[in-house]
């Protein structure tokens, strides 16, 4: 009897550990079929209006995408405007063995440096927001042209510039104040080595010239994108030209906001005796259009750019091809 029940409480054990084995087996299974992907994303800097929206909006919109079995590991890195230290970001990228990166570059002179290492790692990459252009000032970038694995997300910056001239064109005086036959305008630009800045600056203007309007620049000034240097030459430039400013053209909103307050402080009221644009769209401008503190502003859609280029990213990571370019349309907003 005793025999038995030592051979009864051993097979009963010997289920019971294999019973526990099968459990532990169940319960790790799902684990071993996540695949997680490495993504790194490298932004110009973190200290800019549009690129806050827009790397939020590639974080939150990649982990809408998770499933149980897929899951995305989102590193971002600030460049802070310095594309030797971004260069050193995407060395640090490749050696940890990225899946894709993301990158909008500090100098898209550096472009082909960045590409070259990033292809030689067999990394895919997109390419966001500041264009390399090829050697006509087009999209014929051999860097991306030539490269299956690399690409462009961006908006097309001639449409924002034109749609700002416009915006101008339909005003029932078409910007000529004072009417003495011409449109007298400042520019506030962003960084001349981008693209959106050079083609803001010349396409608010052509759209102006090409629908036959006379205009008169009386300063073109460098705000690189920020705020309070946007307001800071607004303000001078009021001082010294007082009344003859008709409209002051911002690259984008930031300064355009710094212009609003040079406005505001030197007296003048938008609407009444001077026109003030910017391009983005960034809710507080669109707030400003809606009460006529700004004339109007045109989105530059992040949301649409931020998805596009990690739909792109996703497509890379699961081995499908990718174009060269893709686009997101601008918006009026007036
Ligand atoms: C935006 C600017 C931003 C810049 C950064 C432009 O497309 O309009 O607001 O500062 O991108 O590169």
């Amino acid at each position: 009897m005793k025999k038995l029940i030592s051979i009864l409480l051993v097979a009963l054990m010997v289920f019971a550990v294999a019973g526990c084995g099968n459990n532990n087996g169940g319960g790790e299974q799902p684990k071993d079929d996540v695949k997680t992907y490495e993504v790194g994303v490298a932004i110009y800097k973190f200290d800019d209006n549009f690129m806050t929206l827009y790397r939020n909006e590639i974080v939150n919109y990649f982990k809408t995408l998770e499933t149980d079995t897929v899951k995305y590991n989102v590193e971002v890195v600030d460049s802070k405007n310095d594309m030797a230290e971004q260069s050193n970001q995407i060395d640090t990228f490749i050696t940890q063995g990225k899946d894709v990166i993301i990158l909008n570059l500090v100098q898209t002179s550096s472009a082909d440096a960045i590409i070259d290492k990033v292809v030689a790692a067999e990394i895919p990459l997109v390419l966001i927001n500041r264009e390399p252009l090829g050697p006509n000032g087009d999209e014929s970038y051999e860097g991306i042209t030539k490269n299956p694995t690399v690409c462009y997300v961006g908006a097309d910056a001639r449409q924002s510039g034109t749609y700002q001239g416009e915006i101008v064109a339909e005003l029932d005086n078409h910007g000529d104040i004072n009417g003495d036959g011409k449109i007298s305008y400042i520019m506030i630009i962003g960084d001349p080595e981008n693209p959106d800045a050079q083609y803001r600056t010349e396409y608010s203007i052509k759209a102006l010239t090409d629908a036959g309007y006379e205009v008169e620049e009386l300063l073109a000034q460098v705000g690189n994108w920020d705020q309070a240097k946007g307001n800071e030459i607004c303000a001078a430039a009021l001082s010294q030209f007082g009344e003859q400013i008709e409209v002051v053209f911002c690259n984008n909103d930031a300064m355009a906001l710094g212009a609003a307050a040079a406005i505001t402080a030197a007296g003048r009221k938008v609407g009444e005796d001077i026109y003030l644009l910017g391009v983005d769209a960034l809710d507080e401008c669109q707030q400003m259009v809606k009460n006529g503190e700004m004339t109007g502003t045109v989105l530059n859609d992040h949301v649409g750019q931020s998805h596009t280029a990690v739909d792109v990213a996703v497509k890379a990571l699961n081995g499908e091809a990718m174009n060269n370019y893709y686009w997101v349309d601008y918006v009026k907003v007036k």
